[in-house]
């Protein structure tokens, strides 16, 4: 039963639309403010780019660590597995459009070329935040 009330409460991901405003006329902006689009407190922003096709990132899980990762420019694609083994995979590629992840999901991401992935954050960066082994995941994952 105490198993059954993990399992509830726990986190999946999901896309998040953030309001376009604007016109094709004149463009448009997006705007994501913490505990309302981003159902978190935010502490850390960070970006990647140029990252080559062949490279996967992430391959990693966190364990405070929530995140929602914005593809502004390009194409990515993420596959995620909860710790109930649940696994998903979402395409981000539309400036729009984001992806929250939360704490204890599995992710790992690959890019066209030109994606620009903005990521923002709950934490300030950690090492000690990061399960890097797939079996250790797997061990918390055995709930
Ligand atoms: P990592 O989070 O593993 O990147 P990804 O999930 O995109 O594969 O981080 C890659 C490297 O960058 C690693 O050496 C840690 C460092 N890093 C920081 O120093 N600060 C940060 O905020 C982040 C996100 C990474």
């Amino acid at each position: 039963m105490e198993n059954m009330s993990i399992i509830e409460n726990i986190k999946k991901p999901y896309l998040i639309k953030f309001n376009s405003i604007g016109a094709p006329a004149i463009g448009y902006i997006s705007v994501a403010e913490q505990q309302c689009e981003i159902p978190f407190d935010i502490k850390r922003v960070y970006w990647t780019y140029f990252t080559p096709e062949r490279i996967e990132r992430g391959g990693h899980a966190n364990i405070e660590k929530e995140l929602v990762l914005v593809a502004v420019a390009g194409s990515i694609i993420i596959e995620t597995e909860t710790i109930t083994r649940k696994k998903e995979t979402f395409q981000l590629n539309k400036p729009n459009i984001g992806l929250y992840i939360p704490s204890l999901c599995w992710h790992k991401m690959k890019y066209t070329h030109n994606a620009v992935q903005m990521v923002v954050a709950s934490n300030h960066y950690s090492e000690n935040d990061y399960i890097r082994d797939y079996s250790i995941f797997l061990e918390k994952a055995n709930v």
